[in-house]
């Protein structure tokens, strides 16, 4: 099977991933900047991989304006955020992202990135400097603060860097199948 991964990255955490997977399934790989609809043409499965921001996943437009050329090819889509890899935050993500006709159209999946403020664009870093206010100020006063924000405010000065390799096989055996 002629297969292409194309991928949404800001930071580099999905291209990682893409990277990966290409190699895996011996696949063509090429950056969401650079995919035209008659490239897609040319294969007969595809790996759509983005990136979260405020739950919204990097490429999710391309990938609903061209849905139609997914729907008889064997097709996963892939976002990838700092967020441990739960169960109901893969659904809020698939769901708010896709409609339900939409969803039927590939298997959706979710690989664990990470977080790397050094590497962030002007307006994503004026963005988390807000957060990392709200978070700072909750922590000042005493806030009862979860595990995942404590871990938020620690990646700010020290990147993070949760990506596996082994997080690839539900994909990989998904295209073997
Ligand atoms: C402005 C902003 C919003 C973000 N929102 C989310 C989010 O809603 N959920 C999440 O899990 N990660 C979120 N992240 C973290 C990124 O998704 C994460 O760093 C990801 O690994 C980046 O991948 P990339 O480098 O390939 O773009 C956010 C990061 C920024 C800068």
């Amino acid at each position: 099977m002629k297969t292409l991964i194309v991928y949404w990255s800001k930071t580099g955490f999905v291209k990682k991933y893409a990277k990966w997977l290409a190699e895996e399934l011996e696949a063509d790989i090429i950056s969401g900047e650079e995919i035209t609809e008659d490239k897609l043409k040319e294969y007969d499965g595809y790996i759509f991989g983005g990136s979260l921001y405020a739950v919204g996943i990097n490429g999710a437009d391309f990938i609903k304006e061209n849905i139609k050329h997914l729907e008889a090819k064997k097709t996963a889509v892939f976002a990838t955020g700092a967020s441990p890899a739960k169960k109901e935050i893969i659904e809020e993500v698939k769901n708010k992202n896709f409609s339900p006709e939409e969803q039927k159209c590939f298997k959706f999946f979710y690989l664990r990135g990470g977080f790397d403020y050094s590497k962030l664009g002007f307006k994503d870093k004026v963005l988390m400097s807000i957060m990392k206010w709200k978070l700072n100020s909750k922590k000042k006063k005493g806030e009862e603060m979860t595990a995942e924000e404590k871990g938020m405010l620690a990646a700010f000065d020290n990147p993070v860097d949760f990506t596996d390799k082994e997080n690839i096989e539900e994909i990989i055996s998904y295209f073997k199948e």
